[in-house]
């Protein structure tokens, strides 16, 4: 499911071209088109649907004329191979989870931390690195958190509706999700927790000092295809008017933003105001200016300190392979690309 928004990402790429696709040992061999069930647009892009798949091997990656490495692999096989291939000197941008509490990689979102780029000069991997983005609910639930730290959080509580896509191209039969919710997806409480509070941590002397706030999360799967909403409760230190969150919110933005790249939202966060939105139905916007890239925020309500908002997040792009593609253009850009 990742690997596809990828390739669909990297058509046309002002820096990027794929020079290579690897998958399970059932692919190998084929060419890409033969192998894939391909869901995320109209049709594969030629360039890559005539690639024959090469082993998810590290010698066998190692010896492609490559630069860098996007890596949607199940978390249990990236651990290792993922060290190889930064450890063979190419930089890793990975959707997986294998690596993403490791002291020295950084779970990377350019517009809310931007500065834990430096972790991989901490590396212990020559010329190569890891680079990761968050799971996908931790993803929005960032964006809806980053502008109100400033009035200073006390605690979180979330609550998820997760689309079914965010469970992989064959993650969950029909026969147990249609006309059903599931309240329970493995790890994804724990995830967003500690992924959370990593990102919105300081950087300090070499090393994350994770935020003190308490997060609460419970992670609902719903029969919804693509966007994970979620229910926002912030206990904040000031009391702040809706107005002002409305406007801080809308106006947010980041470096993506000011260095104009590529895969960037031109505002990463879009507060809707009709009273029944943002809705996955209609608000994973694949416009220009968007591409997926833009949390949606609606429903800002307060009791005394307390904020209540509903954030929408494309799962498999600013949850996956979009914020991946983001991390490596931020990467190049600043220079770690070398
Ligand atoms: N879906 C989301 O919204 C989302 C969001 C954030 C992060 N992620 C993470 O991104 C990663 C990919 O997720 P996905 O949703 O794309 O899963 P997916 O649709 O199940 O795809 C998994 C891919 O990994 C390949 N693979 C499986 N076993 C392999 C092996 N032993 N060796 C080499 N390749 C192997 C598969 O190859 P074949 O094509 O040959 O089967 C397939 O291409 C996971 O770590 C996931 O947790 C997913």
């Amino acid at each position: 499911m990742i690997g596809q928004h990828f390739i669909r990402i990297l058509e046309n790429h002002p820096y990027f071209e794929v020079s290579a696709v690897t998958a399970s040992q059932q692919s190998q061999g084929k060419e890409y088109r033969a192998a894939t069930d391909w869901i995320v647009s109209d049709s594969i892009p030629e360039s890559v649907g005539q690639k024959l798949i090469i082993a998810t091997e590290s010698q066998d990656i190692l010896k492609q004329d490559i630069d860098l490495v996007f890596s949607a692999l199940p978390s249990s096989i990236a651990f290792d191979i993922e060290s190889e291939l930064a450890q063979g000197g190419l930089p890793v941008f990975s959707n997986a989870s294998a690596h993403r509490m490791d002291d020295d990689v950084p779970i990377l979102i350019p517009e809310i931390n931007p500065d834990h780029l430096e972790l991989v000069k901490t590396q212990d991997y020559g010329d190569g690195f890891i680079v990761t983005n968050s799971n996908c609910s931790t993803s929005g639930l960032v964006f809806g958190l980053k502008p109100l730290q400033k009035f200073g959080i006390n605690s979180v509580i979330v609550s998820t509706y997760q689309a079914v896509s965010g469970a992989g191209r064959n993650g969950i039969s029909s026969v147990d999700i249609l006309g059903n919710v599931i309240p329970f997806i493995f790890n994804e409480e724990e995830k967003m927790v500690t992924e959370t509070k990593e990102i919105l941590g300081n950087l300090d002397d070499g090393k994350v000092k994770p935020a003190v706030f308490d997060v609460n999360a419970s992670c609902i799967r719903v029969p919804v295809y693509d966007g994970h909403l979620e229910s926002i409760v912030v206990d904040l230190e000031e009391s702040v008017e809706i107005d002002d969150i409305r406007s801080i919110m809308n106006n947010f933005s980041g470096e993506p933003q000011s260095l104009n790249l590529p895969t960037a939202p031109v505002h990463p966060i879009v507060v809707l105001d009709e009273p029944d939105r943002p809705q996955p139905k209609r608000d994973l916007s694949l416009k220009k200016g968007d591409l997926g890239m833009a949390v949606k925020i609606g429903r800002i309500r307060r009791q005394r300190s307390r904020l209540n908002m509903i954030l929408l997040v494309h799962n498999t792009i600013r949850g996956a392979a979009g914020a991946s593609v983001l991390n490596a253009e931020f990467s190049m850009v600043k220079g770690v690309l070398g």
